[in-house]
């Protein structure tokens, strides 16, 4: 058996696993700063990098013992590399890399991106090609998945990524952050229906962009135009409507991508927004209506974690057994993993 551990700190997760050749997870330990950012109504790139640094030898630790190991058993040290914030992915591909120096063991760089494009063949033997909505706090792109190293864009969004909808919504609603989760909280108590918005490029016929800022922008003015104070009721009712709308856009991208003589017949979907139940309805409906087949990662492989960072490095390594990567490897707050299909 060979036993890898892999690293993940590039956002507000810090977080362990140690993953055998068979993906079997040995253990995975995670801590999640969000009570640390809470206050500030989102991230704060200074505060994640003290945070992983203060919690990451103990989660390692933490792994090690729940696995029943010591660092002389693990075989491959992986990281997060790119992209993320470069505060954290300093913290936890340094840990990893001077492991891997130490122990004289083999160090792996993972893009994030790619361990979330991929996330879902962990638990689901999902063949090549699929169709990947890739919906995160930095990230809204559909992109044509067609093995390890080729992935071609096939549209992203035109200003907000998915998830930052979320989190600038729940602001404006007053139901903290992170705001997905609490927009999915309240709106299971809202009527979808009550205020409907409108929703985004409703008439784009060619292309596959997707767009957030007009949705944020029209809940901001109904809000400021709203006769009383806010009711528990209407604030339920606005998430509801809002995570709706939101829905009901990322669907309709897909559904025209599916629609395509040439696409494949699996929609898959990834990142934090993946954990949203509505969104994982329509998603299932709409595949269904098109005579294809919707798979999505447990909500937990859906947020950043890191047993989809060990996996994404056990893909790899399948495919490339004696792959390896400098201690010199870059690390990169931006990076796309993804080919346009114009480059
Ligand atoms: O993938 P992720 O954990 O971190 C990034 O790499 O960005 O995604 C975090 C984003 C946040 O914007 C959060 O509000 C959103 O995912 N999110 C959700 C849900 N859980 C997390 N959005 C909608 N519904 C959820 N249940
Ligand atoms: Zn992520």
């Amino acid at each position: 058996m060979t036993l890898l551990m892999a690293i993940e700190s590039s956002c507000d997760e810090t977080a362990v696993c140690l993953m055998d050749d068979a993906g079997r997870v040995h253990a995975h330990a995670l801590y999640s700063q969000v009570s640390t950012h809470a206050p500030y109504g989102g991230v704060v790139p200074e505060l994640a990098a003290r945070s992983h640094t203060e919690h990451l030898d103990i989660l390692v630790t933490q792994a090690l013992n729940e696995a029943g190991v010591t660092l002389r058993d693990i075989d491959i040290f992986a990281a997060t590399t790119m992209p993320g914030l470069m505060g954290g992915l300093i913290v936890g591909a340094t840990f990893a890399k001077t492991l891997a120096m130490l122990h004289q063991k083999r160090f792996l760089a993972v893009h994030h991106l790619q361990a979330h494009a991929l996330s879902v063949r962990w638990e689901h033997p999902v063949d090549f090609p699929y169709l990947l909505l890739l919906v995160s706090g930095g990230h809204c792109q559909l992109i044509r998945v067609q093995g390890l190293d080729s992935s071609i864009l096939l549209g992203e969004t035109l200003d907000d990524a998915a998830g930052e909808a979320f989190d600038k919504a729940a602001r404006l609603l007053s139901l903290g952050f992170p705001g997905g989760p609490a927009i999915e909280q309240a709106a299971a108590q809202g009527d979808p229906e009550k205020y409907p918005f409108e929703i985004p490029l409703k008439n784009q016929k060619t292309g596959f962009a997707f767009s957030f800022s007009g949705l944020k922008t029209a809940l901001a003015q109904r809000l400021a135009q709203w006769p009383q104070p806010l009711s528990p009721q209407d604030r339920h009712d606005l998430a509801a409507s809002f995570q709706m709308a939101v829905a009901q856009h990322l669907i309709r991208v897909c559904a025209r991508a599916f629609a395509m003589p040439d696409s494949p017949k699996t929609l898959v979907v990834a990142g934090g927004v993946a954990a949203n139940a509505t969104l994982r309805a329509g998603l299932q409906d709409m595949a269904q209506r098109h005579n294809g087949t919707f798979i999505a990662p447990r909500p937990d492989i859906c947020t950043d974690n890191a047993i989809m960072i060990a996996w994404a490095a056990w893909e790899r390594l399948r495919q490339n057994p004696l792959a390896s990567d400098p201690l010199t490897s870059p690390l990169k707050p931006r990076d796309a993993f993804v080919e346009s299909p114009t480059s």
